[in-house]
């Protein structure tokens, strides 16, 4: 059996996993991690009045909405997501919420998005590049639908630095691993990016990464590995007794206040220079 990350094998799951991944992205929009993380480049991305804004890989409309909600925005948002079921989750919570005037979300491809060129004057991405089959494509198609001198965001984790703590330091070793294999598609892209953007006519104007660290308590490496540990069986990347010990590990860790997981996220920020040479 081969890893299947289930945000890119989203539409292959079945109702109750589709369920569990709403609920873990909307818990997860509500941590405090994350949305210290978000607004770090949130006014980065604010067009000003009657701008437009994509968000490719919206899931649930998390990040898209908590944009929309900023005081200062004034333009409208538009989500895109692979998943029926993630943007049929997004309308209501937008709706709910009082905000769907400034939101409009569709189900789309990020490898050939269903707009003209240059209609966005920001396009962004919030975990969106370390899941997708053909990340250049990914990029290739942002860069196309906005418009030259537009912002384009790209956040996600280097996942291949995600650790958990473990007493065996071997064991622990194989099943970060291995939860970084079953989770994500690309683990390392965003050590690809900074080279590979000039190549689409992007101008990286700033970039900064943000340790994640949870020592003692934890919250959101706690609500990660209870949401993507089950895929490691499923891939068979490690027997289930080995991947229940484990959990049990860190459950513990979390009950004795001994608890350790760590990632490093990058936020890139660069300008559509010109035209896209590949
Ligand atoms: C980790 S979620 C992030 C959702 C949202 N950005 C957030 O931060 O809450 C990754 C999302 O990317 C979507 N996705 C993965 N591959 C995609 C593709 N090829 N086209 C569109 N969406 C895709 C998944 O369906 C999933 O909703």
């Amino acid at each position: 059996m081969v890893a299947r990350d289930p945000h890119r094998f989203v539409n292959e799951l079945d109702r109750e996993a589709i369920d569990r991944l709403i609920a873990r992205l909307e818990s997860r929009s509500k941590n405090v991690v994350f949305t210290r993380l978000f607004d770090k480049y949130a006014a980065r991305i604010d067009p000003g009045p009657s701008g437009k804004v994509l968000e490719v890989g919206c899931g649930t409309g998390a990040t898209a909405r908590a944009l929309a909600r900023r005081d200062v925005f004034s333009g409208k948002v538009v989500g895109v997501d692979q998943s029926a079921h993630f943007i049929h989750a997004a309308r209501q919570f937008a709706l709910d919420e009082g905000i769907s005037r400034k939101i409009d979300f569709h189900v789309g491809d990020a490898h050939s998005l269903d707009f003209p060129d240059g209609s966005f004057d920001a396009v962004f991405a919030h975990t969106l590049i370390s899941h997708v089959s053909d990340p250049t494509a990914v990029l290739r198609e942002m860069v196309r639908v906005l418009r030259p001198g537009g912002t384009l965001a790209i956040f996600d984790g280097d996942y291949a630095s995600m650790t958990y703590g473990h007493p065996d330091h071997e064991l622990g070793h194989r099943m970060d691993a291995a939860l970084v294999a079953a989770s994500f598609n690309n683990p390392r892209i965003m050590r690809d990016l900074p080279r590979l953007m000039p190549g689409f006519g992007l101008k990286l104007n700033e970039a900064w990464g943000d340790a994640v660290v949870e020592v003692g308590s934890g919250s959101y490496f706690k609500s990660f590995v209870e949401t993507y540990a089950p895929y490691i069986i499923k891939a068979g990347l490690a027997p289930a007794d080995t991947v229940d010990a484990w959990l049990g590990a860190q459950r513990q860790a979390l009950e004795d206040g001994t608890f350790f997981a760590a990632c490093t996220y990058y936020t890139y920020l660069a300008q559509r220079s010109g035209e896209p040479d590949s």
